[in-house]
């Protein structure tokens, strides 16, 4: 069988690729070795834990919220097993969506292990133990990400689970301690917090979130903490011990100092992902890696040619999107367009309650770069749709160039974040200036008059505060 493009991996980096090379009049091909289409994210990562974070969020809110707005529906009751079925349904409908598209497209699918054996070579290894070889012009690798181990614990997705066994479990711990306060921490912690866990949150380094805007993830901390989750920050785990009940987790200051104990029902690694390449075969076709990244230039070539990779297996943030939009530039870069990505305005977001988005610099990055910057921040607390939702706690701020205006960050914690970020992403695009969006009419009353209160704080001129 021979094509123009093979890729490796169908999650967002490859499936996207594959369509859009389709689209562009290639003959593609995939190799998915997993069951279902979708990758990491589609069967156990964003798709999963935001239904979970959907459904457990309506549980808080009929627990916490409702009776404020006057609806009293008394104390709810948890069906763990109902609310699991809307997470699975909700990844088979988004992977049969996948299966759809791919088909659509007649992009063809090889179940099995992808390994390349030559360049313009792949091996497909199926579960039974069959092979069949294609041979074909372009490889785009879209291997993804596995979960980074914790050294001397062992995963059993039961007692110390990954993300991944905290997208099943099949009751609420009593307990769960969390390694880790980033992103997976914060969102599967906050999914255990609102269905009942008393949770504890052991971090490395002394604040949440590294990498995000510094007062940003302050303010997200208290708001974490108002909901039950408790911090240790500055802190590592050294050992987790299974015990006849429950688990015995040692921590010792990061800076180091006396160890002390606590104890858990579940324990949750969630330190970091690391690139996954087993069983490609980069070594046969001497494909170059950096710390376990494949390595590739700005049009995503490795060493090789005619090798490709995008997504979580190369540099740069494990995003989904971004993973996406690398399939779509080097789809684009081989049909013999000119595929781009602009890794200054990838937006991201922590799908808690409420939301953290963030885009381009933090203040922490300007001041280390020497970029002198004027800020405009608005609270939710002035904004008339976050008071009629009682979502008022947060704040949108803007960090603008002080010479030219443009806008080189936004950072959000507050109701709808994830989704208010993106006139932020547009409006960077385009190098808009603080003082665009502040002319820019938005409808009233609506959560994002806060994002053009914050733009026109820029110059000391809002409104409402
Ligand atoms: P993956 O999605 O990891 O896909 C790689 C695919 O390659 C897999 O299907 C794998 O089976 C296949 N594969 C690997 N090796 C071979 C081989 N040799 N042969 C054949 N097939 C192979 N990101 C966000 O942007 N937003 C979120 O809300 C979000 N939530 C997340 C929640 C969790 C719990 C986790 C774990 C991750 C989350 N992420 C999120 C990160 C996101 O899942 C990844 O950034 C994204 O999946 C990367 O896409 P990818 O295409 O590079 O790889
Ligand atoms: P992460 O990199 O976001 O956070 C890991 C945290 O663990 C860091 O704060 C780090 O300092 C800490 N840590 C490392 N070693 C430690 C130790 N021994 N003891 C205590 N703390 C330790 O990684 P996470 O949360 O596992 O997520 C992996 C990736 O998946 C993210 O980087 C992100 O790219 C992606 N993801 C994205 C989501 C989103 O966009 N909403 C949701 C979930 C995951």
């Amino acid at each position: 069988m021979t094509y123009d493009l093979t890729v490796i991996g169908t999650g967002p980096g490859g499936y996207v690729c594959a369509i859009r090379a389709a689209q562009l009049g290639l003959k593609v091909a995939v190799v998915e070795k997993n069951k279902t289409f979708g990758g990491t994210c589609l069967n156990i990562g964003c798709i999963p834990s935001k239904a979970l974070l959907a459904a457990s969020e309506k549980f808080a809110e009929a627990e916490h919220d409702l009776p404020a707005f006057g609806v009293i529906v008394g104390k709810p009751s948890l069906d763990l097993k109902a609310m699991m079925k809307h997470k699975s349904d909700t990844v088979a409908a988004n992977v049969n969506g996948v299966a759809f598209l791919l088909k659509k497209n007649k992009v063809d699918p090889f179940i099995g292990t992808g390994t390349i054996t030559a360049p313009g070579r792949i091996e497909v290894t199926a579960a039974d133990g069959g092979k069949q070889t294609i041979e074909t012009k372009a490889i785009v690798i879209a291997t993804g990400s596995d979960v980074a181990p914790l050294p001397g614990v062992t995963i059993d997705e039961k007692d110390i689970i990954s993300s991944t066994g905290a997208l099943e479990l099949a009751k609420v711990p009593g307990r769960l301690l969390v390694v880790g306060a980033g992103v997976i921490g914060l969102e599967l912690g906050s999914v255990w917090r609102r269905l009942g866990a008393e949770v504890t949150v052991v971090e490395f380094l002394d604040r949440i979130l590294p990498g995000l805007d510094a007062e940003t993830a302050k303010q997200a901390q208290r708001m974490l903490e108002k909901q039950g989750l408790k911090f240790v920050l500055g802190h590592k785990v050294a050992k987790i011990e299974k015990q006849k009940t429950g688990l015995k987790v040692a921590i010792e200051p990061s800076a180091g100092g006396a160890a002390s104990e606590i104890e858990a029902d579940v324990a949750l690694v969630a330190i970091g992902r690391r690139p996954y390449t087993e069983g490609l075969g980069l070594e046969n076709a001497g494909v170059a890696l950096e710390r376990g990244r494949v390595v590739i230039d700005d049009r995503f070539a490795t060493n090789v040619p005619g090798i490709y990779a995008i997504g979580d297996v190369v540099r740069g943030p494990m995003l989904a999107h971004k993973a996406e939009d690398e399939g779509i530039a080097v789809a684009e870069i081989l049909a013999g367009q000119h595929g781009h990505v602009n890794y200054n305005v990838i937006p991201s977001v922590v799908y808690t309650n409420p939301e953290i988005a963030s885009v381009g610099a933090s203040e922490e990055e300007l001041q280390a770069k020497g970029i002198a910057y004027k800020t405009g921040k608005f609270p939710f607390s002035a904004n008339g749709r976050a008071r009629a939702m009682r979502a008022t706690e947060g704040f949108v701020k803007f960090l603008a160039d002080a010479t030219t205006d443009r806008v080189l960050g936004v950072h959000i914690v507050g109701p709808f974040a994830g989704e208010l970020i993106a006139e932020a992403a547009v409006l960077m695009e385009f190098s808009g200036s603080s003082e665009d969006l502040a002319r820019t009419c938005h409808a009233h009353p609506t959560l994002s008059e806060a994002m053009k209160e914050a733009a026109l704080a820029v110059d000391k001129r809002a409104i409402h505060i």
